[in-house]
């Protein structure tokens, strides 16, 4: 094993089975929590493999062929994630992601999307229903998922450079491939398509300019994000991010930009477009800009924990209420319970740690429990 990476503690049985309290409120459409922020969004991880070993997500030191990945009876059923994403959609929920690893390596994932396509808010309105993608399989898969009633998807890609691309993906994948994905996805009307670039300093920080002049001007919307700190196997640097400052300052030499309104509250991204009107770029700065103040993003991992937080060190075993029995208003009210009692902003709080706190504090993988 190479020095650089740290073995991953297996952390994905910390979880604790959550509390169903004694008097059972049932959901009104608004959940908060401690800090006012209400559940919106519900980003559900239905598996955790992927076919990429990504330098800063699955490093195949680590996730190599001795990995145990989770056994087949471990994961969520379709009919348990419907039934956990309308206990949610009860309680505010009105975006639902699905994520990996690489979603769609998960058996038959379209008959999944129709069972989630179907389900409305309690007002009525359709569900925001998208994926995230390597887009490795998509050229193949984008009509039966539009089909099945997804709305769009974001795609995630590092470099144009083909040999940039196979050297980040580590299993030689061809970045044409993904191109081609891309292409099918918004001819079968999987749009808005936004295309997410994980910039790592050294490693595809050059291919900043290049991204942003070949999607300038097209549909698709580009978004750079600050490599973050997440789980313990990348062997993650500060000096290796590069702040979200430098990706506009880098672009805007070339090719002017100015800052813009976010489009809802708590978006991730902070918007910039071209000064000669040919669309526009995102910033996602987890690292230098924390957005933890309008977070409204609950995770559901593979096997059915949830994590209030993409840094949180453990789960609450929702999996084991659905499978001792436990009816839809006790799991209405068990989420209620641990919702309103969220106080987590790690990102926020993370530049006030020392590095040696980072460190001694165990985190689950992003491919566990999802990007
Ligand atoms: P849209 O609905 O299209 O706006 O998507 P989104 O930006 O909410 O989700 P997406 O999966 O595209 O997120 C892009 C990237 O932002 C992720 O891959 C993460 O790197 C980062 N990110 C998303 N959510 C969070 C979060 O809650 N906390 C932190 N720290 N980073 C996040
Ligand atoms: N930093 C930032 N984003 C990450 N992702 C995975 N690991 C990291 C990391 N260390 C996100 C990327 C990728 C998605 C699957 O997960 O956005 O596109
Ligand atoms: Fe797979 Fe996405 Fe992680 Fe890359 S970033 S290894 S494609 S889950
Ligand atoms: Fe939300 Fe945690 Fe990310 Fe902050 S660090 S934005 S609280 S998931």
């Amino acid at each position: 094993m190479s020095e650089k990476f740290i073995p991953v503690a297996d952390h994905r049985s910390l979880s604790r089975e959550p509390v169903v309290p004694a008097v059972l409120e049932a959901p009104t459409g608004r959940l908060e929590d401690a800090l006012a922020r209400p559940l919106q969004d519900l980003r559900i991880s239905v598996t955790d493999r992927c076919n990429f070993r990504c330098v800063y997500c699955m490093p195949k030191e680590v996730f190599d062929k001795d990995y145990r990945f989770l056994p087949h009876g471990d994961l969520l059923s379709f009919e348990e994630i419907t039934r956990i994403a309308k206990i949610f959609i009860a309680h505010g929920v009105h975006k639902i992601r699905l994520t990996g690893g690489e979603p769609l390596l998960r058996k038959n994932i379209e008959k999944l999307i129709e069972m989630l396509a179907v389900l409305r808010t309690p007002d009525g309105k359709d569900i925001d229903l998208t994926l995230t993608t390597n887009a490795s399989l998509l050229a193949r898969k984008a009509q039966a998922l539009k089909d099945a009633g997804l709305r769009r998807v974001t795609v995630s890609l590092d470099s144009l450079d083909d040999a940039t691309f196979r050297r980040m993906n580590d299993v030689d994948f061809p970045v044409a491939d993904v191109l081609h994905g891309i292409d099918v996805a918004h001819r079968v009307g999987l749009g808005p398509i936004k295309v997410n670039m994980v910039v790592k300093r050294g490693m595809n920080d050059q291919e900043i300019v290049p991204m942003a002049r070949h999607f300038k001007g097209t549909p698709f919307i580009l978004r750079f994000i600050e490599y973050m700190d997440v789980g313990s196997s990348n062997g993650w640097r500060m000096d290796e991010v590069v702040p979200s400052a430098e990706v506009v300052r880098r672009i805007g030499a070339e090719m002017p930009l100015e800052p813009f309104e976010r489009n809802y509250r708590g978006e991730t991204a902070e918007r910039w477009r071209y000064a000669d009107g040919s669309g526009e770029i995102g910033v996602i700065s987890s690292v230098t800009h924390a957005f933890c103040g309008d977070c409204t993003r609950a995770r559901l991992s593979t096997e059915g924990k949830l994590y209030t937080c993409l840094f949180a060190t453990r789960g609450h075993d929702l999996r084991a209420l659905l499978r001792n029995g436990r009816n839809d208003a006790e799991i209405a009210a068990a989420v209620s319970h641990l919702w309103q009692a969220r106080m987590d902003r790690y990102s926020e709080l993370r530049s006030a740690q020392t590095a040696a706190m980072r460190e001694a504090a165990p985190k689950v993988e992003m491919s566990y429990i999802g990007g």
